[in-house]
């Protein structure tokens, strides 16, 4: 008898304002009837404040399966950081920022998970080069960073399915929709190598808010945006069969 799959349930930019605890309260109050996990790709809250952190962080506290965050660009602006991942890690969420890959065992299965922010720079020939000014420099270099975090995490994760967690998109498919002035400020080719390189079944990201829910890498690895305008529902249910994961593990090796 074929085993029940592992779900995600996954939304990312809920931009979680002081006036909106009642828009999304029901929202993750049902959801682990139908999900083993709950995914939040970033833009957690509005502009980082405290407070908004505070009330989202009631609300997932109450939720009765993991959490698993990375930050967004929305979450880092008022520079409450490190205020926003203690108030978020106190109500048990697992805010991920590349270092700190987490697994899980559901149902005999293991689950990884590592995730990073990321950051802009574009897609495939036209991802910007680290050439000219030093803030074109650094601008790169982050996402270098970020890239260089996701192939520490994935060459030491070894679980039967892995999961990158991403706020800006690792591929061009799923900003399509977007304006294309935009394309290196949503995300960059640079995230998605390590992922290619060393394997992962699956990547949720968000960020871009008009772009396109399914993609894939290069590798076929599939890349879902779940913004929450994308999606107009209240999550994604994304799901893996066990009975199928020794195909990827082949495919890996
Ligand atoms: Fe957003
Ligand atoms: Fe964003």
């Amino acid at each position: 008898m074929a085993r029940d799959p592992v779900k995600l349930a996954t939304v990312g930019d809920l931009h979680w304002h002081v006036d909106r605890r009642r828009t999304f309260h029901h929202h993750f109050d049902t959801v682990h009837e139908v999900a083993d996990f709950l995914v939040l790709p970033g833009d957690l809250t509005g502009s980082g404040l405290p407070e908004e952190a505070r009330l989202l962080a009631a609300v997932l506290a109450e939720t009765r399966i993991p959490v698993v965050a990375v930050l967004g660009n929305h979450d880092v602006h008022t520079e409450h950081t490190r205020e926003v991942l203690a108030i978020l890690r106190g109500a048990g969420v697992t805010v991920l920022e590349g270092g700190d890959a987490v697994t899980f065992t559901i149902r005999g299965v293991t689950v990884g998970f590592c995730g990073v922010k990321g950051f802009g720079g574009g897609f495939g020939a036209r991802c910007l080069t680290p050439f000219g000014e030093t803030t074109i420099k650094s601008f790169i270099a982050e996402t270098k960073d970020e890239a260089a975090r996701i192939a520490h995490d994935l060459a030491g994760l070894e679980t039967d399915l892995r999961i990158v967690v991403l706020h800006y998109a690792p591929v061009e498919e799923t900003v399509h929709g977007e304006p294309r002035e935009l394309y290196p400020f949503l995300g960059s080719s640079l995230l998605c190598d390590p992922i290619d390189r060393l394997g992962a079944d699956l990547v949720v990201h968000g960020h871009a808010h008009y772009g396109a829910e399914r993609g894939q890498t290069e590798a076929g690895i599939p890349v879902r945006n779940v913004a929450l305008p994308v999606l107009q529902r209240s999550y994604a249910i994304l799901e893996f069969a066990p009975d199928h994961l020794p195909l990827r593990k082949r495919k890996a090796g």
